[in-house]
């Protein structure tokens, strides 16, 4: 299923977390409904840089953490729980492991005075000068 059909997922806009509650370097998930199937983003920042991906492994449909909130990340790459896949955290491809060139799910989101916020921006309305 596109994660875009996903009953669970949140509407553009839907405040997700605080930066902030991220861990540096680390991972953060958010979930959407009930049950298993249910809309997991995961969330994981750099500094200032935040990347949301769906919380699956391309390799056995699996959310890559094993306990909750616990992600294991290293040098840009965050690793699967369960079979040791490694992805690069800024684009989510998989650089070893059992799915080596399949990647994560990559989800749309931007943060917003210091707010991780779902879907894209608004578009910015270009100001205009007045000449003359
Ligand atoms: S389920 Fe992630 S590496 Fe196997």
């Amino acid at each position: 299923m596109n994660w875009q059909d996903h009953p669970d997922r949140p509407a553009d806009g839907t405040r997700l977390c605080k930066m902030a509650d991220i861990p540096d370097q680390g991972g953060r998930e958010i979930t959407f409904g009930e049950g298993r199937e249910n809309f997991k983003v995961l969330l994981l920042r750099r500094g200032s840089q935040v990347w949301s991906y769906l919380n699956y492994c391309p390799h056995f449909s699996l959310p890559l953490n094993y306990e909750p909130q616990t992600f294991v990340t290293l040098d840009g790459l965050i690793m699967c729980a369960h079979h040791a896949a490694f992805f690069n955290v800024d684009d989510g491809r998989c650089v070893d492991g059992p799915c080596v060139g399949d990647g994560l799910v990559p989800l749309p989101s931007h943060v917003s005075r210091g707010v991780v916020i779902f879907g894209h921006p608004p578009p910015r309305i270009a100001s205009r000068t007045p000449r003359g």
